[in-house]
């Protein structure tokens, strides 16, 4: 022993030098190589660990390590294809997310702000997946924390009404002894919360550093793929977006899913970002209540204002549908003028006189409308703002509304106008040029499909 290596790891990305660098060669950031002197044997510190802690009781069954024909493996019992399901409003909702169950061996990481709710999450999942399903028996799950006492998860449960016997606490930061200790019990899953309080013995710096995180999380991601336990880990996210420390945490797990959500509401996105085993279209709504996160049922109004049912109508006020992922969201846009500016496309092609107005405009719910389609209900709003007629409550927009006034089809509106009618709406505006609309799309809409501006504002006002 005593053999040591010298590295350079870049504070901000993670990203691993054999030299230092005064500007990281990949995230151009400047000043952040930091030089630590590893032993060769902390190296594959976390390899040696869950070896030697998965012999004890995995099945004895040695590795393939050649190759082997597609029709061997396809034609023999598909263990990939197992899943472990998710039951339960809540579960079913996540599980969609996940891309339709655990697929065990799998390392999962949850990413968001801290305070957003990923603690409460993953206390949610351990305890679904130690009920066990339809046809699985109830099995240990281990919730390790790094974070709080079992004294305060245990607290944190009862107020949830969580009381799984199979639901194990575990208060640790060392992720040796962690796995030590785990192993015995065999557990359907691990979850490790969170990746920035634990540590490895042997590897440089102190729990939340970048060359900690990395080795933790390799360490986690062996132990994963030699027991098939899957594992659940968490990380804050930095103002950035990205995860604190190193990027490098994303590539190395098998899916990444961030929680969002704003302080002043309630509801809580949780969206996959990586994905190995699904799709990363995926968007899974909750709300954080009194007793944890329930799944939403309805989430396409999640963003209209509360009022926006009674019957009285608002001036400059429009319903726009917009897709995230697979899902659909109503987006109500809110509308303000206020003289001295002018809008081009609305006074030459609408003919509206809008000279000298200036527009505010809110989206409701502090939604990020990004998507062309909510184009027409913002044109739609500022023609009710500026002639001071309401649009009906019924009434909601779909289209991208082109430089010559000219509505244009935007993907799914089949999709669109199916949650518009769920929720009660009454009429659409469309683009004329979709009338692709599937035989199949029963609704009980009405359907207008309009050229221009020009004749939106002719059905509307
Ligand atoms: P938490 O899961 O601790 O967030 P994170 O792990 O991402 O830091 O959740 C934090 C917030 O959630 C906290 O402000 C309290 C709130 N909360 C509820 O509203 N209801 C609940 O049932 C629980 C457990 C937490
Ligand atoms: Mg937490």
């Amino acid at each position: 022993s005593g053999k040591t290596k010298t590295t350079w790891v870049c504070e901000d990305c993670g990203d691993i030098q054999a030299q230092w660098w005064g500007t990281c060669p990949n995230c151009q950031v400047v000043g952040k190589f930091k030089c630590f002197v590893e032993s060769e044997v902390s190296k594959s510190r976390g390899a040696e660990i869950s070896e030697a802690l998965v012999s004890s009781w995995l099945p004895q069954e040695s590795r393939i390590s050649t190759p082997i024909s597609l029709a061997e493996v396809t034609s023999g019992t598909d263990q990939s294809a197992w899943r472990i399901p998710l039951e339960g409003h809540f579960g079913l909702e996540f599980c969609r997310v996940l891309g339709g169950g655990l697929v065990p061996g799998s390392l999962v990481l949850i990413g968001g702000d801290p305070g957003v709710g990923k603690s409460t999450l993953l206390l949610q999942i351990a305890a679904i997946l130690a009920r066990g399903f339809s046809h699985g028996e109830p099995a240990p799950v281990v919730y390790a924390s790094g974070e709080e006492s079992i004294e305060q998860i245990g607290n944190r449960a009862q107020r949830m009404s969580i009381t799984d016997k199979d639901l194990y606490l575990y208060s640790n930061t060392d992720i040796e002894d962690i796995l030590e200790k785990i192993t015995k019990l065999s557990p359907r899953a691990l979850i490790v919360d969170s990746i920035q309080t634990v540590y490895l013995k042997g590897v440089t710096g102190s729990a939340g550093n970048v060359m900690q995180i990395k080795e933790c999380t390799s360490a986690l991601l062996r132990f994963a793929k030699q027991t098939n336990i899957p594992v659940f880990l968490s990380g804050h996210v930095t103002k950035t977006g990205d995860i604190a420390g190193p990027r490098i945490l994303e590539h190395i797990v098998d899916a990444v899913f961030y929680m969002e959500g704003d302080r002043h509401t309630s509801y809580r996105l949780v969206r996959s970002v990586k994905n190995r085993f699904g799709s990363t279209d995926e968007l899974g709504v909750f709300e954080m209540s009194e007793a944890g996160l329930q799944a939403v049922q309805n989430p396409s109004e999640i963003f209209l204002s509360e009022d926006f049912s009674d019957s009285d109508v608002l001036v400059g006020r429009a319903i726009a549908v917009t897709l995230d992922g697979s899902r659909t969201f109503l987006i109500e846009i809110q509308l303000l003028l206020i003289k001295t500016f002018s809008l081009k496309v609305l006074i030459k092609q609408a003919g509206l006189k809008l000279q000298d107005n200036v527009i505010f405009l809110n989206v409701v719910g502090g939604f990020e409308l990004s998507e062309t389609a909510g184009d027409l209900a913002i044109a739609v709003a500022i023609c009710s703002s500026f002639l001071e007629f309401p649009i009906p409550n019924n009434v909601a927009f779909i289209g991208e509304v082109g430089l010559g006034g000219e509505l244009r089809s935007v993907p799914r509106i089949d999709k669109r106008l199916t949650a518009l009618a769920k929720l009660g709406f009454t009429k659409c505006i469309i683009p004329e040029t979709a009338n692709k609309l599937p035989k199949s799309l029963n609704l009980d809409i009405e359907i207008i499909g309009c050229k221009n501006l020009k004749d939106v504002i002719n059905v509307v006002f």
